[in-house]
């Protein structure tokens, strides 16, 4: 495992900006007098796999990246600091309650050819500048992003060697959809793949789970929350318990794509609890019930860590 892991690391492309990034989360992670705050890293949307270098085609992960936004909020409500590591152009924390398009459609012309907001949109708008700036200015939101498999490696270990020192204060909550087949950077083609050569043989590569050695070697100390995602609904609580075992994880979280806004099941050595959206609510989601257990799970765990 290692060895696979040490070749898909050396044949990625370097990371751009990795000094930039580095100093960001060095800055990020001592932003802390107590020594005590909890740093949460969300990661969220799906990762790429390009098939040529100078990439025009690449194969996609299915992920809107709402789980991950919506978790974001939760957690800063919570009292954590966020690493929210994302997938460029997903669902962005604060901005579920926009419309898609929302600089187009939520700001109109004034009389006096000014711009403002719509009246519709006026309370969606204010909230989500006052809720983003806020968890910006308190330094706790720090916003990395991706877009393939390489990236968001590359980025997730240095967040996790990084966030080593804070022992049980770090969580990892690994809501991104990963890719589990890649094309080596040494053997893919530099220029567009050209159709006139008729078929396409490509043979992928299965990228190496990075759960084990992320919980063993890069973070050993930290909380681990993983998700399982199935479409068969049949086999998704053994996958699920299996994974759980098998990565070592503290809590994985199952959920099946056409119920997952509705329901998830949490996965732990000891119990598995559903947790439902409270439909009764408008506007509700499975996100806000399913953090508040986990931050409970992670405060017994911390206190469990130091006695
Ligand atoms: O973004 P939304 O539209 O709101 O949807 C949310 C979600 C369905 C994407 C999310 O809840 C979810 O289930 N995310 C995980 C999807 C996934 O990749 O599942 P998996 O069964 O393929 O992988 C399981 C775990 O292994 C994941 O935590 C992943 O981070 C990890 N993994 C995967 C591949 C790989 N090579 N290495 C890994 O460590």
């Amino acid at each position: 495992m290692d060895l696979e892991m040490e070749s898909f690391f050396e044949s990625a492309p370097p990371l751009k900006e990795r000094d930039i990034i580095s100093e960001k989360l060095k800055q990020f992670i001592q932003n802390d007098d107590t020594n005590r705050r909890r740093v949460v890293c969300v990661t969220s949307g799906g990762t790429t796999v390009p098939l040529e270098q100078r990439c025009v085609r690449y194969i996609d992960n299915f992920s809107s990246g709402y789980r991950g936004a919506a978790s974001t909020e939760y957690f800063v409500k919570a009292g954590y600091a966020v690493i929210f590591l994302y997938r460029r152009g997903s669902c962005q924390p604060y901005c579920r309650s926009l419309p898609d398009n929302a600089f187009l459609e939520c700001f109109e012309f004034s009389h006096e050819s000014n711009i403002q907001v719509r009246e519709t949109y006026s309370e969606a708008v204010k909230r989500a500048i006052r809720d983003h700036h806020a968890a910006v200015e308190r330094g706790v939101l720090l916003k990395l992003t991706f877009t393939t498999i390489f990236e968001y490696l590359q980025i997730l270990q240095m967040i996790a060697v990084t966030a080593r020192g804070l022992g049980p204060h770090a969580m990892f909550y690994l809501a991104a959809a990963v890719s589990d087949f890649y094309v080596p950077w040494e053997s893919m083609v530099e220029h567009k793949i050209q159709s006139a050569s008729g078929p396409l043989d490509i043979r992928l590569l299965q990228v190496p789970k990075m759960l084990s050695v992320l919980r063993k070697k890069w973070a050993p100390m930290a909380f681990f929350i993983s998700f399982k995602l199935e479409t068969d609904i049949k086999i998704l609580l053994e996958k699920a318990d299996m994974a759980l075992k098998k990565y070592e994880m503290h809590a994985v979280v199952a959920n099946e794509l056409l119920t997952r806004k509705e329901e998830v099941v949490v996965v732990t050595d000891n119990e598995k609890i559903s947790v439902h959206r409270d439909k009764s609510q408008a506007g509700s989601d499975v996100e806000n019930p399913l953090i508040e257990l986990l931050v409970g799970s992670h405060s017994t765990y911390i206190k469990d860590s130091n006695t």
